[in-house]
């Protein structure tokens, strides 16, 4: 049986392992390369989707089968223009700077703003302390969550 996903709007029958996970699904299979492979243990982040456009999940840690039926979206589907209101603070704070983790990190962002429209810091810390940045922008991420909330700049 086919694995009947919506991804980024588009719905997919998946006729793969129902094991394999998410992420490989995304990059592999649909060639969707936004999404990152960073450590595969569900640590770091960088893979980071989400699942019926409000919960953050680590694509790597989550078996194809978890999303039957459901939608996911990806740094490629968050808006049709790539004009998120995450994503235009992102290049407005220059938040990137080799930016590996960054899909994962808006996606994180993303998941929080829809649960928590006006975070403060702690709320911030608390969504994002499982998104790691080896490069360190954690100062500019805070900052862009801010602005694109609308409670920064
Ligand atoms: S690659 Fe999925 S959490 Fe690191
Ligand atoms: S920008 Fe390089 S790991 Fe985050």
């Amino acid at each position: 049986m086919p694995i009947n996903v919506t991804i980024n709007g588009r719905r997919h029958a998946l006729d793969v392992d129902p094991d394999m996970p998410l992420l490989w699904a995304i990059r592999d299979v649909l060639g969707l390369t936004g999404t990152k492979y960073g450590c595969g243990i569900s640590a770091c982040g960088a893979c980071t989707v989400l699942v019926d456009g409000t919960t953050a999940i680590r694509s790597c840690g989550t078996p194809v089968s978890a999303v039957d039926g459901r939608e996911v979206t990806t740094i490629e589907g968050l808006h049709p223009e790539h004009r998120h209101a995450l994503q235009q603070a992102w290049i407005e704070e220059q938040v990137p700077q080799c930016g590996y983790c960054q899909s994962g990190q808006i996606l994180a962002a993303a998941a929080l703003l829809q649960a928590t429209p006006r975070p403060t810091d702690a709320d911030i810390d608390s969504a994002m302390v499982g998104n790691l940045c080896r490069c360190g922008t954690y100062p500019r991420i805070r900052a862009a969550i801010k602005r694109a909330a609308g409670t920064g700049v």
